[in-house]
């Protein structure tokens, strides 16, 4: 492959593209980026239609097309025979700018200085992306939320016209929705709460800072699970943590003696649902870490945001409703059960902690929104929560079994399938051998956006996988989908 059309596959595997955008235009607006980013520089030549459509496995016409796009609005120039270059397009705002009727001002960007913390943040940034394409991982199906109903509940709160609701949300955010939450965790999760002790986040991201800066300084340690949540490691290391990656086997985060001989701030922990393998963490494990925060003087952060999608059996119980020592900070989002934009989640923490995380919240978020949260109590309270979490759930269960028939279908034996009966995504674990990073950029160019596992961990030593996400995908994408990754990854395991 040219490392032209290794450029456009990359750009075309990591952009986040609508998915309704055909492939013509994601290859035009690619090429068209890379050309003003002046990663393809003036006067370089492109591939030709054939060699460039074999390399990212896209029909001939679809690269004609997005070439005669990009020629007919001055960013490459075809000359007959000798194929296709990229245009100055300095060259030609300056012609342009000598015949335009109007003198235009030269804008030079100033350069912008970022912190040091800024610097490197933004080095590893993964960039805003759509989620929704087929396989994405994590993500609801938005087409079952209840619109309608939503826009009444809504209205009704609007046409209330009470001034409270405008103002900042205080004292850890709307009482009704604290109370609905409180109730709801008590029965389904079986955690140790009361109202007083829940405050209304912006979600799981934001109760994470929050518990970052509240519970840690610069340098301390956090112990996180190896594989991590992207989200969690992000926030830490915003807050110049050091992460202690802790190995994650079939039985959750796995302590040895060298981790035992560290001493966290923080424990960031998965146990519901270890994200993204997918273990459950057994009840010795809880055990052994409500006794390591303990003695360690920790803080464990329990993330459970996916409980609801459990498909066989009881749901299982929360970490937190273990604790007796009052160690566990536990945390839920609306984003899996509603839909990611709506920001609204909830943090849990110990009785001392109360006063602390009221006015910090406050200080440092000014948190709002109470609209949203008068219209999700009573969705919650009239009982349409219960209804739709049933009904999503039947619905994924559902997608999750057909897209383990059509993978099974087509994987070799080498090649497993995760077991375990909850969550959004199913964990296709691949031998060694196989570059899953490499895999999941193929998967791209057929539109499907498969995460590789190998990227969620820190150690060096990695397990190589792709995450496939099923929820938003209807029956028939699974289907079609599916085969296609499955044909794929058995050519790759098969090589
Ligand atoms: C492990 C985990 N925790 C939490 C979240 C959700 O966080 P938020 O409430 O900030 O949307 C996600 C979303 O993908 C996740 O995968």
């Amino acid at each position: 492959m040219s490392p032209t059309s290794d450029l456009l596959a990359t750009a075309l595997a990591h952009t986040g593209f609508h998915p309704r955008l055909s492939q013509q235009r994601r290859l035009y607006e690619a090429a068209k980026a890379a050309i003003h980013q002046q990663r393809l520089g003036a006067g370089s030549k492109l591939p030709s239609s054939r060699d460039l459509a074999r390399d990212l496995g896209i029909a001939r016409n679809t690269v004609i097309a997005a070439f005669e796009q990009l020629a007919a609005e001055g960013y490459v120039i075809s000359a007959k025979g000798s194929g296709t270059y990229v245009a100055d397009l300095q060259a030609h705002s300056a012609s342009m700018r000598g015949v335009g009727a109007a003198p235009q001002t030269q804008v030079t960007p100033r350069s912008a200085k970022l912190s040091r913390r800024g610097q490197e943040l933004t080095s590893y940034a993964a960039g805003p992306q759509f989620e929704i394409q087929p396989f994405a991982p994590g993500d609801p199906d938005f087409s079952s939320f209840p619109f309608k109903l939503w826009q009444r509940l809504q209205n009704r709160v609007w046409r209330e016209a009470r001034n409270d609701l405008l103002d900042y949300g205080q004292s850890g955010g709307h009482l009704p929705l604290r109370q609905a939450i409180t109730e709801y965790l008590r029965i389904s999760r079986s955690v140790k709460v009361d109202v007083e002790q829940v405050m209304i986040t912006a979600g799981t991201q934001q109760s994470l800072d929050l518990c970052a800066q509240l519970l840690a300084d610069a340098g301390d340690t956090a112990w996180v699970e190896d594989p991590c949540y992207w989200g969690a490691r992000r926030v830490f290391q915003a807050r110049e943590l050091k992460l202690r990656p802790i190995t994650v086997d079939s039985d959750g985060m796995a302590l040895d003696e060298s981790d035992l001989a560290t001493k966290p701030r923080l424990i960031y922990v998965t146990p519901s649902h270890q994200y993204p393998t997918g273990a459950v963490m057994s009840l010795a494990r809880r055990r052994e870490l409500l006794d390591v925060a303990v003695r360690k003087e920790a803080w464990i952060l329990e993330d459970d945001y996916d409980s609801e999608f459990r498909y066989t059996g009881r749901p299982l119980a929360a970490l937190q409703g273990l604790d007796n020592d009052d160690r566990v900070l536990y945390m839920g989002t609306f984003s899996k059960v509603l839909y990611p934009g709506i920001k609204v989640g909830y943090l849990v923490v110990p009785p001392a902690l109360i006063p602390a995380f009221r006015s910090a919240l406050y200080d440092l978020q000014r948190p709002g929104q109470l609209t949203v949260q008068a219209t999700l109590t009573d969705f919650i309270t009239l009982g349409h929560f219960t209804t739709h979490v049933r009904k999503i759930r039947q619905t994924y269960g559902a997608r999750r079994e057909l897209l383990r028939r059509m993978l099974t279908q087509a994987l070799p034996s080498n090649v497993s399938i995760s077991k375990e009966e909850s969550g959004l995504h199913l964990v296709v674990e691949l031998p060694d051998s196989v570059d899953d990073v490499a895999l999941a950029q193929r998967a791209a160019a057929l539109d499907i956006s498969v995460k590789a596992l190998s990227t969620y961990y820190l150690k060096p030593q990695v397990r190589r996988g792709l995450l496939v996400g099923y929820a938003y995908c209807t029956p028939e994408q699974i289907t079609d989908y599916g085969l296609q990754l499955g044909a794929l990854i058995a050519a790759e395991v098969q090589a």
